[in-house]
């Protein structure tokens, strides 16, 4: 079977982990600072800031701005789910508008959504691409809102030549296995240039202590572990060549399947590096796209939706405030499918799949 994503796992981290079962130190030590500062140094940003997850960043992160209870955060409909919940355990509102032709928040459906009570926004670079960000600056500029964003997938990824992360009051970032960089679990990581945002979040994911025995805040078990830095540390130095391989991926893909009727190839948004952390394609229908997924299974190709329910119409959101319309978001719930994508995928599993995706297509 060819699987929709696999980590890249080399000698090198298999041995930094060994080197760290040996050391007797296991959370927030040496190498979770050494990781912090290469990934700080790799974003562009003065600080970063590891955790446990990426949701607990995006929570961390919100609660470091400043969010009071009631604050409306807008946000896209069409992310994972834990972009909802990093905005809801962080005690805000989130607002959740339409999607553009990339499948990332539209700043003018967001504008629409504005209120009194609005004080952030929270782009989602979705499958690696880039979220609208000058059209956003220029709304949270005209709105006084600040902007943090949600990297998890798309680390490596550029806008305007600067490192997703880089570009709002902060960024959060999951290293879950799936993901472009992954520490072989779960992890996360927030990025900022503002050291007080940092020093805020480093006291909040460890209990709110200020030293050993002193708690300054009330705050949470958010911390990250030595094993996970040693392996993030190792998939760091690779990060550009596994991204520079997806595109590559990416590229083959697109020349193959553009131009084949019934589908449609993911978009990079000019002036932009989408990362691929997924390759999306969007076909006529649900229908159509549950025909090709069981197709690609008969040929041993693993396929996944990135998501089949739009987080307005999740059931987790009944209750928490009218359900909007969003068309757009739908729709991308219904046809879109992810095809296999990560650095290990070779020419000839590429070309498979492919193959296949063209046979079912009549070509
Ligand atoms: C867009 C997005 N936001 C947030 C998250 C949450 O990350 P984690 O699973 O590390 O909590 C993920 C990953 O699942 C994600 O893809």
């Amino acid at each position: 079977m060819i699987p929709l994503s696999r980590p890249t796992v080399t000698e090198e981290m298999t041995r930094a982990v060994l080197d760290v079962l040996e050391s007797g130190r296991y959370i927030l030590g040496a190498e979770t600072r050494a990781f912090e500062e290469e990934f700080a140094s790799y974003i562009g940003v003065r600080e970063a800031v590891a955790v446990s997850t990426g949701t607990a960043a995006i929570q961390l992160a919100l609660l470091a701005v400043g969010i009071r209870p009631g604050d409306e955060v807008l946000a896209p409909s069409m992310t994972a789910f834990p972009t909802v919940e990093g905005i809801l355990h962080a005690g805000a509102v989130p607002v959740l508008g339409d999607v553009d032709d990339y499948g990332c928040l539209d700043p003018e459906d967001a504008e629409k959504r504005v209120s009194a009570r609005t004080v952030g926004i929270v782009p989602v670079h979705l499958y690696g691409g880039v979220a609208n960000l000058e059209a956003l600056a220029d709304l949270a500029r005209r709105k006084n809102l600040w902007i943090v964003e949600d990297c998890c997938q798309a680390h490596g990824a550029l806008s305007g030549g600067r490192k997703v992360g880089s570009l709002g009051r902060a960024g959060c970032f999951s290293f879950y296995p799936s993901k472009n960089l992954t520490v072989l679990g779960d992890g996360g990581m927030v990025t900022t240039d503002d050291p007080e945002l940092a020093a805020k979040i480093r006291l909040l994911r460890d209990h709110g202590r200020s030293d050993k025995h002193t708690h300054v805040a009330v705050g949470y078990n958010f911390r990250f572990n030595e094993l996970q830095a040693a392996i993030g540390r190792a998939q760091l130095a690779g990060l550009e060549g596994y991204v520079a391989r997806r595109r590559a991926i990416a590229a083959r893909y697109d020349e193959a399947l553009r131009g084949l009727g019934g589908v449609r190839i993911p978009r990079e948004r000019p002036g932009t590096r989408m990362a691929y952390h997924l390759y999306p394609v969007r076909v006529a229908d649900r229908a159509t796209r549950d025909r090709l997924v069981a197709h690609l299974k008969e040929r041993g190709i693993e396929t996944g939706f990135h998501y089949p329910i739009a987080n307005h119409l999740q059931p987790a959101m009944a209750g928490l405030g009218p359900v909007p319309s969003l068309p757009r978001a739908e729709a991308l719930a219904e046809d879109e499918v992810s095809l296999p994508m990560f650095p290990g995928l070779s020419d000839a599993d590429a070309d498979h799949v492919i193959r296949s995706t063209r046979l079912f297509f009549g070509s």
